[in-house]
């Protein structure tokens, strides 16, 4: 499958790692205890940053689904580095196909910064399996848009250096459902040596909808922190 990720992973990942840092507490946290018997499935998992900050604080067997091949590929170098390839399940099919191939009882499910990029019929189907696939007690996180915006946010800029280069990416969301972005490399003279448009469609997706999508399920919604979403599965009594 072409995603629209497979030409962008090279500029996209390098300005992620402020997103994850924010997350790092709450992963811990959430997964920390849970041990090597446990499965935690990590849904659009990128370049494997997730994946990566899970198999630090969990012994857990994780499975990673990702349809980007590019993105799919970054993960498994990322993976094979660390040592830890025999312990992840790599999943390149995409939601909702690949919802066929996750396992009906799991101990964990991440989704991170990626629940925009589904229309609401797939991201109802997602929710409905996290629902009927945590284990008593378990818990998902899921990062959401902090409310629902109907007006124009002010563009963000982010710049990394990379070498004698700046990667610069701004990006701009815009309502309703459409995000506008622009990667750029930038030379010591200042001049824009690559360029790449990074739109997409994104839908704002709130803890509101999460609630809604899985009432009558013995399940909990909390939003632990601003962005973020928590589904807990109910202890058996
Ligand atoms: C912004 S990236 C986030 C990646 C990773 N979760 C992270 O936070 O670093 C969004 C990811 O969602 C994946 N994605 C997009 N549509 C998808 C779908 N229908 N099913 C599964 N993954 C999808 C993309 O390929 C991409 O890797």
């Amino acid at each position: 499958m072409d995603s629209h990720y497979d030409s962008r992973a090279e500029y996209h990942e390098i300005h992620m790692h402020g997103a994850w840092d924010r997350l790092r507490d709450l992963v811990r946290d959430t997964f920390g205890g849970i041990g090597s018997d446990g499965v935690i499935v990590d849904v659009g998992a990128g370049s494997g940053l997730g994946t990566l900050m899970l198999s630090g604080c969990t012994d857990a067997e994780i499975i990673a689904l990702e349809p980007s091949t590019t993105m799919r590929a970054m993960m498994m170098a990322r993976l094979d580095t660390l040592g830890i390839l025999e312990r992840v399940t790599v999943i390149p099919e995409p939601l909702p196909e690949g919802l066929r191939d996750l396992p009906g009882r799991v101990d964990g499910v991440i989704v991170a910064h990626m629940l925009g990029h589904l229309a609401e019929a797939e991201r109802n189907g997602l929710f409905e399996w996290i629902a009927t696939s945590l284990a008593p007690g378990r818990t998902a996180l899921l990062t959401v848009s902090a409310e629902p915006s109907t007006e124009d946010t002010e563009p963000v800029v982010q710049e990394r250096a990379v070498g004698r280069h700046l990667y610069r990416l701004t990006s701009h969301m815009q309502a309703p459902g459409r995000y506008e972005g622009l990667f750029e490399v930038i030379d010591r003279q200042r001049r824009v040596v690559r360029s790449l448009d990074d739109a997409t469609s994104w839908h704002a997706v709130t803890v509101a909808d999460i609630r809604t999508a899985v009432a009558g399920h013995n399940v909990q919604v909390t939003e632990p922190q601003p962005g973020v979403a928590q589904i807990s599965a109910m202890a058996m009594s």
